[in-house]
């Protein structure tokens, strides 16, 4: 209030309008969009396949004993740990035509877990674990890599899977 009186009535132009409806309208747009997701339409982590406490993966099976074993005719499973950074076991050997399934976590940050040729990629985040499956029907060597950054040698963190061929 000044001495000159009443303060002039806020004008919204037009332009303003245009700006501040849309940023209102996105952010609930996108809370809505989150919202169906995740309670509606049932998205979540890539796998729940459960929990481990993550100072204490070395410890809780089957982490305590990372590698390939198998368990059938032509079925292998994999308990892989990413830490920075490398994974164990770094070299996974299967025969052709096996289908695998990967059970990972990561003992310290957030890793990844990328195999290209094997639509494989899943986040390895630390206190999850995921669970993968895939199958090699094609001898050969195929790269894994940690496509999360997680720090100064992220790029020299990666594997292979070798796929050997049926005798
Ligand atoms: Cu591990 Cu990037």
């Amino acid at each position: 209030m000044t001495e000159r009186g009443e303060r002039p009535p806020t004008t919204v132009y037009l332009y303003e309008l245009a700006w501040i409806l849309p940023s209102i309208a996105i952010p609930i747009g996108m809370l809505a969009a989150l919202t169906v997701t995740a309670f509606g339409a049932g998205i979540h982590l890539p796998s729940q396949a459960g929990r481990v406490v993550p100072t204490r993966v070395a410890e809780t099976a089957p982490f305590d004993a990372p590698g390939v074993k198998q368990t059938g005719p032509g079925q292998y499973e994999v308990a892989l740990t990413a830490q920075i950074w490398a994974f164990a076991p770094n070299e996974i050997r299967v025969p052709a035509g096996s289908t695998v399934t990967f059970l990972a976590t990561s003992k310290d940050v957030v890793h990844g877990l990328l195999i290209p040729n094997a639509r494989v990629n899943v986040m390895l985040l630390p206190g999850q674990i995921a669970k993968v499956t895939t199958r090699f029907d094609r001898p050969g060597e195929y790269a894994m890599f940690c496509h999360e950054y997680c720090g100064i040698a992220h790029h020299t963190m990666w594997g292979k899977v070798v796929v050997e061929a049926a005798r």
